[in-house]
């Protein structure tokens, strides 16, 4: 495990991360690594561990890279006249018109915001609350998940795919030189409904208490995911909605593919196997921690496009529902110690919704 060392460029003008939580921390962290000026505005409890450990980023291939606590720039709120050129919204989708707002207020007009967050209205969003600031939409393949204070896994691969433009054009080579391989794409809405398919894992992997990777080798619970990636691949098609393949598969094989037999899908999806054994969704951690989670942003989305061509989808409807409750009860009694729920049972409680 070779310790990667901070290098003395700064070919760019400072970075500022808007919600410095697992994905924030990890693209900033890379950027800071690199050598750029980088200040993250966050929470005073993930500062503090920040301020107490310094800022670790954790690779797939184990290899680790600290940048400490005295050089890090940390915020409570958004700092002004400090020459940002690029911002990186990282807050979650419900946190998006405040973030922005507090943004539009300290930044000067036309700062270029890239919103890294999953979903496919965020920059719209942000626009909607915060006209006078350049929102681009990003797409972040990979898991980040905190593996110990201050401490930041990527457990997976992939390239950021940002919506192309002759800014984010520009940005490509700093972003590789800092470890974050990225494209540009013209058809942006198609890489994030690409994304959202494959994050209806997300509500199954949440539900079931179990690490990413283990999650993926439980039959009945590929099995569910498949029913909502299948109902989602439909709705896509009666709404004729356009998803890029960010997958080594494509989209439409994967529920074939998870449907296999474990040993079978051992072999055929051994890429998407390569996981960290400690990765987790992100709506995992919100269903612990008993905040909101994102279910609306990716359920939702597909439940809205159905609709919209005088459509159903049962199944995601019922994910939402359930997801839901969850977070009702979180809300209404604290969150207390879930057990995980059935593979089988949620199996059939998908597959068979009407
Ligand atoms: N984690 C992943 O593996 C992953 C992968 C790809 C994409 N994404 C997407 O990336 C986005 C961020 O996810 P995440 O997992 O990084 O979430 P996260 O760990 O919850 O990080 C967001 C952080 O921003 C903070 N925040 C919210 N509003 C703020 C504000 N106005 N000022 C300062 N801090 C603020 C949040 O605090 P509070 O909790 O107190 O609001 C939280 O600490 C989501 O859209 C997610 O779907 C995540």
């Amino acid at each position: 495990m070779a310790d990667l060392i901070l290098t003395d460029v700064s070919p760019i003008g400072p970075v500022l991360i808007m919600g410095a939580g697992s994905i924030g921390c990890y693209l900033g962290g890379r950027l800071a690594l690199a050598g750029h000026d980088v200040h993250f505005v966050g929470r005073p409890r993930v500062l503090d561990q920040l301020r107490t450990n310094g800022l670790t980023i954790t690779e797939p291939d184990g290899k680790t890279a600290t940048v400490p606590a005295d050089m890090l720039s940390l915020h409570e709120d958004v700092p002004s006249g400090l020459g940002i050129s690029l911002v990186l919204m990282c807050v979650k989708s419900s946190a998006t018109p405040k973030a922005a707002t507090s943004l539009a207020r300290a930044l000067p007009i036309g700062t270029l915001v890239m919103c890294m967050q999953n979903g496919l209205h965020n920059a719209e969003v942000a626009r909607s609350v915060a006209a006078r600031l350049r929102f681009l939409s990003a797409m972040v393949p990979y898991n980040v998940a905190e593996i110990g204070p201050g401490n930041f896994l990527r457990g997976s691969g992939g390239n950021l795919a940002l919506e192309e433009d002759e800014v984010t054009n520009a940005w490509l080579p700093t972003l590789a030189a800092a470890g974050l391989p990225a494209s540009t794409h013209k058809d942006i809405r198609a890489v994030q409904w690409g994304k959202l398919l494959l994050n209806l894992n997300n509500p199954v992997n949440a539900l079931s208490g179990l690490p990413l990777r283990d999650e993926l080798l439980d039959p009945d619970l590929r099995a569910t995911t498949a029913a909502l990636i299948e109902e989602g691949l439909s709705v896509l098609a009666a709404a004729r909605q356009r998803t890029a393949k960010v997958t080594p598969v494509p989209t439409s094989w994967l529920p074939r593919l998870m449907r296999l037999p474990t040993p079978v899908f051992k072999i055929l999806a051994a890429k998407m196997l390569k996981i960290d054994p400690r990765a987790r969704s992100s709506m995992a951690d919100d269903l612990a921690l008993g905040r909101r989670t994102e279910i609306g942003e990716l359920c939702g989305e597909v439940v809205k496009l159905a609709k919209s061509v005088g459509k159903r989808a049962p199944r995601n409807e019922k994910m939402l529902g359930m997801i839901r409750y969850v977070e009702l009860t979180a809300l209404a009694v604290g969150s207390p110690e879930r057990g995980p729920t059935d593979a089988a049972e949620l199996r059939k409680n998908i597959e068979t919704a009407i």
